[in-house]
């Protein structure tokens, strides 16, 4: 079983599970609303999430676009979709595609829905699953062209004063919801290899962007970055 395959079995089982996580822990929604906002988005524009899961996200990004805007979640396993679909059924500009974050299914000057080009890209808890994440986030840059916005969330270990618990906690996480098989599993310190992925693509977002956001959230355990492509 490759990588994928096996986080697609994964999130598929969990999903009903880790729905309720991303939904129920504590401070998680004030974090998405922040993401959200992050974005910079006007109505009407169009927004793309990699990684979307079930949906936590989507209508958070539609408030920030409205009834005139699109809102696009691309992720590649098909139940947690299923979720994602459910929750924004009420909306008819929010649209759920199955299709990898590193190959998304939507052009730039080509979204499906809209006219336009696509304004931002949200990524939450997502690059440090992928095997170039400085890469993904290049290409998310491009994606969305000058003017345009990236934005990520992802949990890395607390730098905090009152890191040690909190850091301890992390750690079991970390290895209860990484996928069986994945390399990340077996490692040592799965912390360590998952910060430095999520090191290298908040770093590379710094490179290519000019910061709108730079904030921690959930006692220091959430790096979001948001930045302004020129
Ligand atoms: C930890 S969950 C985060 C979900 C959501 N962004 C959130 O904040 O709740 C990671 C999600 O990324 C998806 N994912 C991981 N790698 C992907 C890829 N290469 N392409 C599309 N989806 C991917 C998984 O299927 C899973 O739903």
């Amino acid at each position: 079983m490759t990588g994928s395959e096996s986080a697609q079995e994964f999130y598929g089982r969990w999903a009903r599970l880790y729905d309720l996580i991303a939904r129920r822990t504590p401070g998680i929604a004030r974090l998405r609303e922040r993401a959200a906002a992050a974005c910079r988005l006007e109505p009407g524009d169009t927004v793309v999430e990699m990684g979307c899961g079930t949906g936590a996200n989507l209508p958070f990004l539609r408030e920030q676009v409205g009834p005139e805007g699109t809102v696009i979640g691309i992720d590649f396993t098909r139940p947690v979709l299923e979720r994602a679909h459910a929750v924004t059924a009420e909306y008819d500009n929010v649209h759920v595609l199955q299709g990898d974050a590193t190959q998304p299914p939507v052009d730039r000057g080509d979204v499906p829905g809209t006219d336009s080009g696509i304004d931002a890209v949200l990524a939450t808890f997502v690059v440090g699953m992928l095997e170039d994440p400085a890469g993904a986030v290049d290409d998310w840059c491009d994606l969305v062209g000058s003017d345009g916005t990236v934005v990520l969330a992802n949990a890395a270990r607390s730098r905090e004063w009152y890191a040690p618990p909190v850091n301890a906690v992390f750690r079991a996480i970390v290895v209860l919801s990484t996928p069986p098989t994945a390399q990340l599993r077996y490692e040592t310190d799965p912390h360590l290899r998952l910060d430095e992925k999520i090191d290298a693509a908040h770093a590379r977002l710094h490179e290519r962007a000019v910061a709108v956001a730079d904030e921690t959230h959930i006692f220091g355990v959430v790096r979001l970055t948001g930045g302004r492509l020129e």
